[in-house]
């Protein structure tokens, strides 16, 4: 097989919550670690959509930032077709990736014209101003938009047309792969299939390997070959998107799709319990204060990720 376009190992993101106070200088202590991203090793292959899913809070959009090359991780590594990300090559592999941000409203920027927030990545690549012109109409008419926006604001906007210049910028530079976060969740129901429908054929038609961050499992099962569950900064359970959703493995992946009956798109209720905050995290197998299978090994050992059938996942019952 061909290397995986984007593989992470022991992924780790660490963030100091809020500003060292005076006390905490006076007494020479440093402020809590959030454990956004703890130990995570994924891989997407080359053409391949895989979905994240999880509860709020839970990491996504940090990974998703980290593979993005947006963030710098505490420890672990990216690896990009093969090649490790590193401090001397990152500038060079981040032109070969797109993030379409999650609030469409907040990320395009609202002074710019839509011309120039879609051709934007090309200025910063040194493209002359004839092959970005050429480039925005390919593109504007890739995400089906009037060639006519070319001049109006973020402001002038519909929310679906807002998510189409996201996506429409995101692929003007002919990126290997895009994180796309939470793509639809703004959207109404109606305009959510038509973004997802455009995606699956931008997919198609130009082989983008991607990853959707979403809550809602079923835009992951519509949009996705692959899934993956996060729970509390870690990749719980990750296998093909028919057997995981058919016969999930993981109790918490169990949980999330028992609150959603009959997979329409509605937003995944969370299981019952509290999320565990993630400075002071669970003992053991994080998901072990929620789990109705809990063992006495689950509140003292964290489980690794193993293969079970075509699945990944880490639960001691397996
Ligand atoms: N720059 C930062 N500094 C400190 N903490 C951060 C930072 N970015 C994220 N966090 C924390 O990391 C945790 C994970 O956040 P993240 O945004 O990745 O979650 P998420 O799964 O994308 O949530 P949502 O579904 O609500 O978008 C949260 O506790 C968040 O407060
Ligand atoms: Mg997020």
């Amino acid at each position: 097989m061909d290397e995986p376009i984007v593989k992470t190992i022991g992924l780790k993101k660490y963030f100091r919550a809020g500003k060292s106070g005076l006390l905490n200088r006076i007494f020479r202590q440093e402020p809590p670690l959030v454990k956004a991203v703890d130990n995570v090793s994924i891989e997407v292959q080359s053409g391949e959509v895989l979905g994240l899913v999880g509860e709020s809070g839970c990491g996504k959009t940090t990974l998703g930032r980290l593979i993005s090359t947006l963030e710098t991780p505490t420890d672990g590594e990216i690896f990009f077709t093969g090649q490790k990300v590193t401090r001397g090559n990152w500038k060079a592999i981040r032109r070969q990736l797109q993030m379409v941000f999650q609030n469409p409203y907040e990320s395009l920027d609202p002074r710019q014209s839509i011309k120039s927030i879609v051709t934007e990545p090309l200025l910063k690549l040194g493209f002359s101003k004839a092959e970005r012109e050429a480039q925005f109409e390919k593109v504007m008419s890739a995400v089906g938009l009037d060639q006519n926006f070319a001049q109006r604001r973020p402001k002038d906007l519909s929310g679906g047309q807002r998510q189409r210049v996201a996506v429409a910028r995101s692929i003007v530079s002919t990126p290997k792969f895009i994180v796309l976060d939470e793509p639809t969740s703004a959207l109404d129901a109606s305009v959510q299939s038509q973004v997802l429908n455009l995606l699956v054929g931008l997919r198609n038609d130009f082989n983008f390997s991607y990853i959707v961050i979403t809550h809602n499992i079923a835009v992951a099962r519509f949009i996705s070959d692959r899934i993956a569950t996060m729970y509390a900064g870690q990749v719980v359970e990750l296998g093909p998107t028919d057997m995981v959703l058919k016969d999930p493995k993981h109790p918490y992946t169990q949980a999330l799709l028992k609150s959603v009956p009959t997979l329409e798109i509605k937003r995944v209720e969370p299981p019952h319990g509290e999320v565990p905050s993630l400075i002071n995290l669970p003992s053991g197998c994080r998901f072990h204060t929620r789990c109705p299978y809990v063992m006495e090994k689950c509140k003292t050992q964290d489980p690794e990720m193993r293969k079970v059938g075509d699945v990944n996942v880490a639960c001691w019952l397996y």
